[in-house]
């Protein structure tokens, strides 16, 4: 059966992508590399990515369901849960299924404490213990951070604890933010290897931007998510940021049909509201995808899309299930063709550059009605 909207997945782009994340890290960061694969794997299907990064140390996922549904797929990799704990049940699942387990607060240490001093655990729990060093969003302050580490590292149910931050600004290594926060970490790391030795004090530091950016993030664990899917970490308006500069792949292509081709005569309109009108005679194609199918209904007018190997732009507003393209130069487009709104021809920080949409919100949105395709 033709599919009318189709996102096909290149699970051999991400286990590239996986790879440059990996020699970056080895060389520069860290030696173990957790994929980050939370969120449905950005948009990509968490089993068939889990399935593909066999090299991944660990998987990173959002919540304790998240978790459930990848155990199923991957038994034999540590996954950690990112986001910590959300329901008071959460708790005994981590213990039952020896997650890796993100703290985040000083009441959450007091209920691990309360729940595990309980239970009997069939193996002891790696906890990653999240210092706020900057980001003002989840995490335990500098000040208080030794105290925490050294409490939780005592007790019976703890095998080890990681020692992470996360940086707000590594997308922008200029900023003087990054300083301050790794200045804070790396503080909290001398106090709390004082008494141990240096190895034993796990860090994780960079995501793909902190990876890519060169800032001192040295550390034992690297936790890249959105440089796997193949897009640019950095600022996409900036070309030497994108993609293609870091060897890069495209990992979703995401193709719709042409499904009517009209000629339009200058002062036409096309779509809702009339955001387009012909400054001249045109050629349009409507394509059958929308924002019911994840496109973004912000798209404006000359929104890159490829038809026929050649670039040209979306005319009109975006409908649920439709959008006009830009014919005029591609006469030899016909109804039943393929255009790609993004993917190993277009790239996804191109289109994120011009609807100001970045790219980890565009492979999100991808609907479920759309049809997947694994290769
Ligand atoms: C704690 C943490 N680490 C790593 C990542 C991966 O970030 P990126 O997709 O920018 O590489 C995220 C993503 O939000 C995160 O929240």
């Amino acid at each position: 059966m033709l599919n009318r909207v189709q996102a096909s997945i290149d699970l051999k782009a991400l286990q590239h992508n996986f790879s440059i994340a990996r020699s970056h890290s080895r060389h520069k960061n860290a030696a173990r590399v957790a994929a980050v694969i939370k969120a449905n794997a950005y948009g990509h299907g968490l089993e068939q990515a889990a399935n593909a990064l066999d090299d991944a140390d660990l998987f990173g996922v959002t919540d304790v369901r998240e978790a459930l549904t990848l155990k199923n797929s991957r038994a034999d990799k540590p996954i950690l849960v990112l986001q910590g704990l959300i329901h008071e049940d959460d708790l005994k699942l981590v213990a039952q299924h020896n997650f890796q387990l993100v703290v985040h607060s000083a009441s959450q240490l007091a209920h691990i404490d309360d729940t595990l001093g309980r239970l009997t655990l069939k193996a002891p729990l790696t906890l990653w213990l999240k210092m706020d060093s900057g980001m003002g969003r989840l995490g335990i302050s500098p000040q208080d951070y030794a105290a925490a580490y050294r409490a939780l590292q005592s007790k019976p149910y703890i095998d080890s604890v990681v020692m992470m931050t996360h940086l707000a600004n590594s997308s922008m290594p200029e900023s003087a933010l990054n300083t301050q926060q790794i200045e804070a970490f790396r503080q909290q790391q001398a106090q709390l290897q004082t008494p141990l030795k240096e190895d034993e004090c796990i860090t994780s530091i960079p995501s793909s931007s902190g990876i890519l950016s060169g800032l001192p993030v040295e550390c034992d664990w690297a936790r890249p998510g959105i440089m796997l899917y193949g897009s640019s970490p950095f600022n996409f308006s900036e070309e030497k940021l994108r993609r293609e500069q870091f060897d890069l792949q495209a990992v979703m292509t995401l193709q719709a049909r042409i499904i009517a081709i009209k000629d339009l005569k200058k002062g036409d309109n096309v779509g809702y509201c009339s955001q387009f009108i012909c400054p001249k005679d045109m050629t349009i194609g409507i394509v059958s995808i929308g924002y019911a199918d994840g496109y973004p209904s912000n798209a404006p007018n000359g929104t890159p899309v490829m038809v026929g190997g050649k670039k040209t732009g979306t005319v009109g507003r975006v409908s649920m299930d439709m959008i006009g393209v830009d014919l005029s130069e591609i006469p030899e487009a016909k109804v039943g063709d393929l255009a790609t709104l993004w993917g190993n021809e277009l790239s996804l920080d191109e289109v994120a550059a011009k609807t100001g949409i970045l790219s980890y919100n565009l492979t999100c949105s991808v609907a479920r009605r759309v049809n997947f395709e694994y290769s």
